[in-house]
């Protein structure tokens, strides 16, 4: 089998390079000390509204570039309308947090410069926009249903209602197959091998991104036990 200098054999899909590129950050992500003790149940729904209104700041950034990036040939496959984030979570927040939650809401240090990577490369680079699109949804449609799951029994939120809309798909019937559909998409990227693997640090990048914010995050709410 021809192998590659990283190891890996040629021909890999894309979709399995960038998963397992990402592999140990994820695990990284899952057991960050703000997940572990949100998921635990260990942490007031405070905490969770104020992680909710990150994801706001983030969300805006990745859907306000769709209509401009939606022909664009990298990009232009990944935008689908049915991933779309920023109307549920209006909505949770506006259960959070009350009608007027926008005059409260306010970015971390970490979201600000997050947002502000995903609304660059939305403007001038489209395959990082790409690295950024599929660390955020592909995620949602996997882990996020553990978190909604969670998130319900916890605060008691309505099964699938507001205060989790953000974690509910109502357009996407089958969530497996989609995703199987997402990664035909990351295995026909309109990319050379080059910008392939610029495509997976910037998925790296995206990553340290949310832990920055989970770090933040733990860092406001810290367990007083
Ligand atoms: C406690 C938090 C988390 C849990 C429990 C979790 C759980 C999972 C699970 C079970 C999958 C596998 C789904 C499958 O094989 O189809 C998955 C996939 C994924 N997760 Fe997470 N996750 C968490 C946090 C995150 C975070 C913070 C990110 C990044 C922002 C993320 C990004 C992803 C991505 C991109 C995938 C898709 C991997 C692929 O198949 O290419 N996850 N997650």
């Amino acid at each position: 089998m021809d192998v590659t200098a990283t190891g890996t054999p040629t021909g890999t899909p894309f979709s399995t390079l960038i998963r397992v590129a990402s592999h140990e950050q994820h695990t990284e992500a899952e057991t960050s000390p703000f997940m572990g003790h949100l998921l635990g149940g260990r942490l007031g729904v405070e905490a969770y509204a104020r992680y909710t209104e990150q994801l706001w700041f983030v969300y805006r950034e990745l859907e306000s570039a769709a209509a401009s990036l939606k022909d664009d040939p990298i990009a232009g496959p990944f935008i689908q309308p049915e991933l779309f984030r920023t109307a549920e979570l209006e909505r949770d927040l506006a259960h959070l947090r009350g009608a007027d939650w926008r005059a409260g809401v306010a970015p971390l240090p970490a979201t600000t410069a997050y947002a502000a990577r995903v609304a660059e490369c939305a403007e001038s680079w489209p395959a990082g926009y790409v690295a950024h699109h599929y660390t955020r949804y592909l995620g949602d449609l996997s882990g996020g249903q553990i978190i909604r799951d969670k998130a319900e029994k916890t605060w008691g939120f309505d099964r699938k209602g507001d205060g989790v809309r953000f974690y509910v798909f109502e357009e996407i019937g089958n969530p497996a197959a989609f995703k199987r559909g997402y990664r035909e998409l990351l295995d026909a990227v309109n990319a050379d091998d080059l910008e392939k693997k610029r495509i997976i640090d910037e998925c790296k990048r995206a990553f340290d991104f949310n832990g920055a914010v989970f770090r933040e995050l733990g860092a406001e709410f810290p367990l007083s036990a």
